[in-house]
Formats: C-alpha cells, sequence, structure tokens
C-alpha cells in the first residue's frame, strides 16, 4: 500500500509560479549536529567532564590531584578544557546551556587553567619586552620554513585540506574569544578593537563574516564545515591554540595576554596567508579557497597597524603595568604556534595525516577537488565549458593548473588600471606581497595615517616613517588598501 500524500504546509502554491527558492543557510552556522556531549574523551580527566556534561556515568568530576597528573600540553588536559570552555561559545548537542555557570565545572575549569597557564608562563618566562617581541614579528627570514612555506613550495592539495580542516576547530568562530576583551579595555584601545572586530565580523555583512569565509573555503576543498565536526581529528597541539584564546579572552586579568596574542597574530598573518593563498592557487583548490586567504592579505596588513599602534599602544599608555602581559600573550602565541607547526610538519614528513581527512565528496568542493573525485569514482571531469572523460591524474592535474594560470592572468590584467591609479596617487607598493596596494581613501577606518618613505626590500617585511602615535611599538608603516 502506497505511503499517503504528505500534506504540504502553508498555502498551496500559485499556478505558475516560480518555485520559492530554498534560502541559502551558513554552513558554518549549521545546527549543532555533533555528537551528543561532543568529542570523545582522551584519558581520564576530559572522560570525567563528559559524562557530567552529559548527565551520564557516576558525574564525579576530577580533583585537583587527578588534574595535576595531566600533563598540561597532553591530550586529556587540552581536551577536558576545550569542553568547559565550549560551553561559552556553542555548547554541544545535548547538553544543557545551564551548565555554562556549573559552579562545579568552573571549579574543575579553574583548576585546569591553572594548569595550562602555569605551564605558559613558565616556558616564556625568558620572554623578550613588547617593542622587541613585535620588532622580531615584523622580520622574516627570506629562506624561511613551516607550514605555510612548505604549502606554497611543494603541497599537494590533500595538505592544504588537512591543514584547513585542522584549523576550522577555531576558526569557524573566528574573532569570537577576541571579542570578550573588548568590555575589559577603555579609550584608544577599545575602540580601535571594535574596528578591527567589525572587520572580522564582515562589517555587517553575514556573508563576508570570516568565519563563513572559511566554512565556503572548507565546501570548495570538499570539506564537511559544520562547526565541530574536525574536534576529534584535532590533536592537543591544535586544542592548546584554541584554548588559549578562549583563555585569555574569558579572564579580565588576562586581558593584556589576549591583546598580545591577537597583535602576534595580526602581525604574522599577511605574509603566511599570502603564502597559502598561492598555495591554493597552484593547486586550483577553488575560488573561494583562494578568496580566504587573499582576504587576509589585505585585511590583516590593516588590521596589524591598527593592533600594534591603537590596541597595544592605546592599552599600554592606559595601563602601562599590563606590558608583562602584553609580552606574555606574544610569547605564548609564538610557543603554541611553533608547536603545532612542528606537529603538523613531522607528521607530513612521515606521511601521515594529522587531521585525518577523508576523501572529498564528488558533490561541492573547488575544481581540483572535484577532479580527484571524479578521477576516484572513474566520472567524467568538467574542463572549462566541455565534459570529458577522464583519461589520467596527471592530465586532468595539468589542465586545473592551466586554468589556475588563465585565471591568474586575468586577475593580473583586471588589476592593472587600479595598480596605475595607485601610482598616479603616489603611493609606493610594497614587494612583499607582490601586488600594488595603495592607502587610496584616508577617511576609512583602516586607512594608515602615515605613508611609507619606500618599498620594503630583502627580508625587511616593513620599513618606513614613526605612525602618527609615535608610540614606541608602532614604528613601521606600509602601503595597504583602504577598505
Ligand atoms: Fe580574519
Ligand atoms: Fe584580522
Amino acid at each position: 500500500m502506497p505511503a499517503p500524500a504528505r500534506r504540504r504546509r502553508g498555502p498551496p502554491a500559485r499556478r505558475g509560479a516560480r518555485p520559492r527558492r530554498r534560502r541559502r543557510h551558513d554552513p558554518a552556522h549549521r545546527g549543532r549536529r555533533d555528537r551528543a556531549g561532543g568529542p570523545e574523551a582522551r584519558g581520564e580527566v576530559s572522560r570525567a567532564v563528559r559524562e557530567r556534561l552529559l548527565g551520564s556515568g557516576p558525574a564525579r568530576l576530577p580533583r585537583a590531584a587527578d588534574i595535576a597528573r595531566c600533563a598540561p600540553y597532553g591530550e586529556d588536559l587540552q581536551l577536558a578544557l576545550h569542553l568547559c570552555y565550549e560551553l561559552h561559545h556553542r555548547g554541544f548537542a545535548g547538553v544543557p546551556d545551564t551548565l555554562e555557570w556549573d559552579p562545579d565545572l568552573l571549579r574543575v575549569r579553574a583548576l585546569l587553567e591553572h594548569r595550562f597557564e602555569s605551564a605558559l608562563r613558565h616556558d616564556c618566562r625568558h620572554r623578550p619586552d613588547v617593542d622587541e617581541a613585535l620588532a622580531v614579528l615584523l622580520m622574516e627570514p627570506v629562506g624561511g620554513t613551516g607550514v605555510s612555506h612548505f604549502l606554497m613550495s611543494s603541497g599537494a592539495l590533500w595538505h592544504l585540506r588537512e591543514y584547513v580542516a585542522l584549523r576550522s576547530v577555531h576558526q569557524l568562530r573566528e574573532a569570537d574569544p577576541h571579542l570578550w576583551v573588548i568590555p575589559r579595555l577603555r579609550g584608544r584601545a577599545k575602540a580601535a578593537m571594535a574596528a578591527v572586530e567589525y572587520d572580522e565580523y564582515g562589517c555587517g555583512r553575514a556573508e563576508r563574516m570570516h568565519s563563513r569565509l572559511y566554512a565556503d573555503l572548507m565546501t570548495d576543498l570538499g570539506l564537511d564545515p559544520a562547526y565541530g565536526h574536525h574536534v576529534d581529528a584535532a590533536g592537543a597541539e591544535l586544542l592548546a591554540v584554541s584554548n588559549m584564546m578562549s583563555m585569555f579572552g574569558l579572564h579580565r586579568r588576562l586581558r593584556g595576554a589576549l591583546v598580545g596574542h591577537f597583535a602576534a597574530l595580526e602581525t604574522t598573518s599577511p605574509p603566511s596567508a599570502s603564502r597559502i593563498a598561492a598555495a591554493m592557487r597552484r593547486t586550483g583548490a577553488g575560488p573561494a579557497a583562494e578568496r580566504y586567504y587573499e582576504e587576509h592579505v589585505e585585511a590583516d596588513a590593516v588590521h596589524e597597524q591598527v593592533v600594534r599602534r591603537d590596541v597595544v599602544g592605546g592599552l599600554l599608555d592606559d595601563e602601562p603595568d599590563l606590558a608583562p602581559d602584553i609580552a606574555l600573550g606574544i610569547a605564548a602565541t609564538c610557543l603554541l604556534e611553533d608547536r603545532l607547526g612542528s606537529h603538523v610538519m613531522d607528521a607530513w614528513s612521515r606521511g601521515e595525516r594529522p587531521a585525518g581527512t577523508p576523501a572529498p565528496a564528488v558533490r561541492g568542493g573547488g575544481p581540483a577537488v572535484r577532479a580527484g573525485a571524479a578521477i576516484r569514482s572513474g566520472r567524467s571531469v568538467r574542463s572549462g565549458r566541455s565534459v570529458r572523460p577522464v583519461g589520467s591524474v596527471r592530465q586532468v592535474r595539468r589542465c586545473q593548473v592551466r586554468a589556475a594560470r588563465r585565471r591568474s592572468a586575468r586577475n593580473a590584467a583586471a588589476a592593472a588600471p587600479a595598480a596605475a591609479a595607485a601610482v598616479r596617487r603616489r603611493c609606493r607598493a610594497t614587494a612583499v606581497y607582490g601586488e600594488r596596494a595603495a592607502a587610496s581613501r584616508p577617511n576609512e577606518p583602516w586607512a594608515p595615517w602615515s605613508r611609507p618613505r619606500g618599498p620594503s626590500r630583502g627580508s625587511h617585511r616593513l620599513c618606513g616613517a614613526s605612525g602618527r602615535a609615535r608610540s614606541p611599538v608602532c614604528c613601521a608603516s606600509y602601503p595597504v588598501r583602504a577598505r
């Protein structure tokens, strides 16, 4: 017996009316379809916290002695901390929202944080002061090494997918933990921080939010962009980076560390984003994959100046005694990012996948992902306007490389008038990013207030005159495009 026809909800459609378009949802903000209680436990402490969240098992929370036995950067402690912090972000399916302020869980979180923070303070005890730390970040060795250098020079598409899947743990909520610091700041630092965060949240446009751009990038790479989907695959090295942001953001006493961490992030972002964007172009990962990193080459070049000059400079003017904490934030970020980079490179050198990404789906994904999936399934691959049977991996790869070259040639042709206009405005070009960009509209909140003396050279990423505020920590400037 056939099933009875379902009654349609709502008024019947008019004859001849166009079918209603389904609203496009933000993939990063899909419903919480993660496993109930979040990721799997990785030890006794994280198991006890997870069972408490689910309301199952004996629900005996770990004692101080249990936590004292945990390695501060280890899997068990970092996952337990992630579970506690996630209650302050989006929570988990099947976990009551009221547990966010559960006194017993907060007590455990404090013990975990004490262990983690003590380790960070100990390992960063020989840190330089703020000026020196930022000056180091503003220089890049010419023959640099690290994940972004590897991806640019020889990374394959699967390396990019791995890296993007790992970073999705915190990038899908990009800027959220940093926002917590705004009520704890005053005056110039507060206004500048709000300005940068406004940009991170897409200047009021949901489709431009950086977390949304990241979800689109994941879709291009054939990865599931659901929030929290890749946490189980992320090791303690990545969770430590993510937990550090939440810890610095949630504590007012650590507002200096949060600002230092943010400054380190924004200062190091443009060159590494530039390298990863090049890797995305080379591998034909797709337009959204390129866009996320290209956006950060430009956006973070501006954010860097605003953060160093007005957020760090403003906070130091306002509360000079926070200087050691700002330096701690910078040093801790460098420490944990270096650990993560070493972990990823070690795994890749052994041919392992640190994020264990699955094979991409045939539907969706950027051109290279679709081509790879088509090859595996023996289907045809779409190349340009024609659909051709798949010959070989090499043949398809050649198609992708040619398409990427054509695309970059088109982009260069489109950018030529803008570059000529920039020259007419007598703005200098920087050689670092391989693009001609200028602060063309000084009334934009993003435009730097100083102009560079000349283009950067060699290993110097920045050069130029002192900034408007003449703050000792903001002594460099270079041309950026007003947004
Ligand atoms: Fe961003
Ligand atoms: Fe940024």
